[in-house]
């Protein structure tokens, strides 16, 4: 009883038609994440052809991948995704064209507001915070991208960085909190022919 209760009150922040598509979202998107093989890949791009608010040709999502609150999230041409990673939208999210996403990459778009001890933070609603990734940014295994943050153009973001502040076009940045080591346009080519697999 006290289950029910408590799924209620979750429930209340949301309208019916909001709880209907979420779980519709939550279907499509939870089992065509199990899919292996270039057909998996190919049903996550249709899938999110269908979910999402916006989204230029077809993106290469692996497996094992969580998206919600999709109906906000736009993207551009090539956007990459590699497994385990968590992408909320509830506050809405940019993705330019050819970004390239990690493994285990938290990208979520809301904030639980803390000021004050009452009511718990549980019982609050969240704070929408846009996110902005823009073109050409690679962020690395593990990385957090904090709600309200945009990357730059050209971007590169460490593995399990934290990212709290606005990047600057093609920096590398690293750390928690992630702090801008070089700029990608004084590095030298390094790695430029790379044998084939
Ligand atoms: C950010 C990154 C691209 C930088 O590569 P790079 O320019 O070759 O950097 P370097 O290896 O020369 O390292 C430069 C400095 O940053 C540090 N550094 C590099 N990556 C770091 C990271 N992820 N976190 C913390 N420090 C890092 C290095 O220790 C080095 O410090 P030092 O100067 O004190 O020795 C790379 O380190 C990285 O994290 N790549 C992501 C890999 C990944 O996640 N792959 C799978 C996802 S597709």
């Amino acid at each position: 009883m006290e289950y029910i209760k408590f799924l209620m009150e979750k429930a209340k922040c949301y309208s019916i038609s909001t709880i209907f598509r979420l779980e519709l979202e939550s279907l499509f998107f939870g089992l065509m994440s199990l899919i292996p093989t270039l057909v998996g890949v190919f049903l996550r791009g249709i899938t999110s052809k269908l979910f999402f608010k916006q989204i230029d040709g077809f993106p290469w999502i692996q497996p094992r991948v969580t998206i919600i609150h999709s109906d906000r999230i736009v993207a551009g041409t090539r956007l990459g995704v590699n497994s385990e990673t968590y992408i909320n939208g509830v506050g809405g999210i940019e993705f330019g064209n050819n970004v390239l996403i990690g493994s285990n990459v938290t990208i979520s778009s809301g904030e639980h507001p803390i000021e004050g001890i009452e009511p718990s933070i549980f019982s609050r609603v969240v704070i929408p915070k846009k996110i902005v990734i823009n073109d050409d940014v690679w962020i690395g295994a593990g990385a957090v991208i904090m709600p309200g943050i945009t990357l730059a153009k050209g971007s590169v973001i460490g593995a399990n960085a934290v990212v709290t502040k606005n990047t600057e076009e093609y920096s590398v940045n690293v750390g928690v909190p992630a702090k801008k080591i070089r700029s990608r346009r004084d590095m030298s080519k390094r790695n430029s022919n790379p044998t084939a697999i």
